[in-house]
């Protein structure tokens, strides 16, 4: 159905088909698309009605017979139709005008460290079956790194941490190559939830989802005064169920994220911890370099260098690095044989 999808494009594009944003590089344009990974649908008619930042004003405010749905969990495609979809939507927006006939497109998209056989090959015929001539897959981190201009193909340690909306991944790569890695369920989301569930209990109040990521964005910063930030929330009152307005700290975001802090801080530790000692020498003297839109939390990154006594530097605009990195792995056909993940179409390989 979707077959002739990016045969509009007559250059390579670079996905980064991510929990909370979905990226799209085109080559020679730079980034085309970034928005959020967000598909609101109409039941009654299957029918979409809204994608990206227009459905997330949605989320929590629809009646019965519009869906939203987040199609990718984790990292992973969870529902492949929707994806699709969504991916059809965002390059049919470019593309209005036709361009002509123009050459089908390759994709360098990226992977989870973690996926299965199964998981890849969703991601490919999603790709394929939106009309590319050939798909590309790299692992996130890999594109991360390579988008941060680590020198990953030296025999060196580079320690690398992706923190986004649904995964957490960091890994050591030396020579291409990934050496020692970990990739957690908590990430940007998971800190969402924990600030809801502090509301509920700390103040008795329900937030929604974007209320309580918008806190978590506000915490830690300064007003032009250089005082905290006073962090409204609106909510229902459990007890009254009529809405009422509390005021969070800074101190009371951290308690509540506390707990989802410290597993990412475990999981930098114990991949240190399986790391050879060589890597590790590199990567105390290099630092650790993190990215995802979860690195922008308050604090972190200085919460990660106290932990492990190591420098850690935050990528400039986190958000793009992975896509970044593919626009360049485009840009080179060696790299990009070097780091594509083996394909799971025979015919290709
Ligand atoms: N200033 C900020 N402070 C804290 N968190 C932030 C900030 N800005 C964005 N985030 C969080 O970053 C996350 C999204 O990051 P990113 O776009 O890298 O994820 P993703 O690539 O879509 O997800 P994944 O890689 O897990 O599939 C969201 O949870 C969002 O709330
Ligand atoms: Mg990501």
């Amino acid at each position: 159905m979707f077959r002739n999808l990016f045969k509009k494009f007559s250059k390579d594009v670079g996905v980064d088909l991510g929990t909370s944003n979905t990226l799209i590089y085109v080559k020679d344009r730079g980034i085309v698309v970034k928005e959020a990974s967000i598909v609101a649908i109409n039941n009654r008619t299957g029918q979409i009605l809204a994608v990206g930042e227009e459905a997330q004003k949605m989320v929590g405010k629809v009646p019965p017979h519009i869906t939203i749905s987040k199609p990718l969990v984790d990292g992973i495609i969870s529902d492949f139709e929707v994806t699709e979809k969504m991916l059809k939507y965002f390059i049919d927006r470019l593309y209005r005008e036709s361009f002509g006939l123009s050459p089908r497109p390759r994709v360098v998209i990226g992977v989870p460290l973690d996926v299965t056989e199964v998981e890849k090959k969703a991601v490919e015929d999603v790709v394929l079956s939106a009309g590319a001539r050939d798909v590309f897959l790299v692992e996130n981190v890999i594109a991360t790194a390579i988008g941060a201009r680590m020198p990953i193909q030296d025999p060196s340690g580079n320690m690398i941490m992706d923190i986004g909306g649904g995964v957490t991944e960091i890994a050591v790569v030396s020579l291409s190559g990934i050496v020692a890695w970990k990739s957690l369920r908590v990430a940007g989301t998971e800190l969402d939830q924990d600030i809801i569930q502090f509301t509920r209990n700390e103040f008795g109040l329900l937030i929604g989802e974007r209320v309580a990521e918008e806190v978590k964005k506000n915490a830690g910063r300064l007003d032009e005064q250089g005082r905290p930030f006073e962090i409204k929330m609106r909510g229902r009152d459990l007890v009254t169920g009529l809405p009422r307005e509390v005021t969070i700290t800074t101190e009371q975001v951290s308690a509540a994220i506390q707990r989802s802090v410290g597993i990412i801080i475990e999981g930098v530790k114990s991949t240190l911890e399986i790391t050879p000692p060589e890597l590790v020498a590199d990567i105390y003297q290099k630092g650790i370099i993190v990215s995802g839109g979860g690195s922008l939390l308050n604090d972190l990154d200085q919460a990660i260098a106290r932990a492990t006594k190591i420098p850690v530097r935050i990528i400039d605009d986190p958000i793009t690095c992975a896509v970044r990195g593919m626009g360049l792995v485009l840009e080179d056909d060696r790299l990009l044989r070097e780091v594509a993940v083996p394909s799971t179409h025979e015919d290709k390989a």
